[in-house]
């Protein structure tokens, strides 16, 4: 009877596990991430060396509006870095006491200012396409990391029957096969990690997307932890109840 409790609570585990797995696309490579899982975690070497990636790079033409500067003690940057980073950012504030906006260093309740002032002005700059805003991507594709990750290294030469349309490259991950963004991430040591990791392709789109997926939710690993305290509540109850049950029985049989 234990055995078949037990039985039970691993198949519903089961059920669960492979429910939330599913809905990748198929031609997808699955990574093993840090978050994945129950008991994921947040890798905050990588989600360090990935906003690094998103800064140098990905800043150029994408906004990520969820993102203030105070977030990055989240991602074990001190209180004195994260003053530095802001300060180096123009921030528009006011109005004065002319009643005119300007421009001060940016601060750590700041949010960080995306590279345009609109959608138009981001339009004109990229041929007509609008780079999207990258606070939730993560959770807005169906393939989540691994969608991301398999655009950053899915540039490749179009088969001889693609025409490519003009100021288009051909990535076999996005749908139609066409993307309006250039490869951001062309050759190894793009960006210059400072704690020896090797910055090939591979590992600063995995790095990034790491980043990108904290961004999209930076509570994950308190709702994990819940997850797992409520789960660890029920199968003590559960168990509790269950020989609470055969006590009363016992005494009602005789
Ligand atoms: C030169 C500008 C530019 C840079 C730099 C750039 N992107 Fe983009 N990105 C775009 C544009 C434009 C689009 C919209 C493409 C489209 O709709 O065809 C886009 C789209 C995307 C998408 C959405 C794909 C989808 O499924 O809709 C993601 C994710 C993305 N970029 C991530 C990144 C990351 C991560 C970096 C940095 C490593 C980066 N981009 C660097 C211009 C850029």
């Amino acid at each position: 009877m234990y055995h078949k409790a037990i039985n039970i609570i691993v198949i519903l585990f089961l059920i669960t596990s492979s429910a939330m797995a599913s809905g990748d696309t198929k031609s997808l490579e699955r990574l093993s991430w840090a978050f994945d899982g129950m008991t994921g975690k947040f890798d905050r070497e990588s989600i360090q060396r990935g906003f690094k990636v998103y800064r140098e790079v990905c800043s150029a033409c994408h906004s990520i509006k969820a993102l203030s500067f105070r977030n990055l003690t989240e991602i074990s940057f001190n209180e004195d870095q994260v003053k530095s980073i802001a300060s180096e950012y123009s921030v528009q504030d006011g109005p004065n006491d002319q009643g005119a906006m300007y421009m001060r260093p940016g601060r750590a309740s700041d949010a960080m200012p995306g590279p345009y002032t609109n959608d138009k002005e981001a339009r004109v700059a990229n041929n007509g396409a609008l780079p999207p805003d990258l606070s939730l991507i993560v959770k807005a594709r169906e393939g989540g990391a691994d969608y991301i990750y398999g655009i950053l290294t899915g540039f490749t030469k179009p088969p001889a029957e693609v025409k490519l349309g003009e100021n288009m490259y051909y990535n076999p991950h996005f749908s139609g096969g066409q993307i309006a963004m250039p490869p951001p991430l062309i050759s190894n040591g793009q960006v210059s990690y400072t704690d020896g990791t090797n910055p090939t392709v591979e590992q600063m789109a995995f790095d990034v997307v790491n980043f990108l997926q904290w961004i999209a939710e930076p509570e994950m690993e308190d709702r994990k932890r819940l997850g797992i305290r409520v789960l660890v509540f029920t199968i003590i109850f559960t168990i509790m109840f269950y020989f609470a049950k055969k006590v009363v029985w016992k005494r009602l049989k005789k």
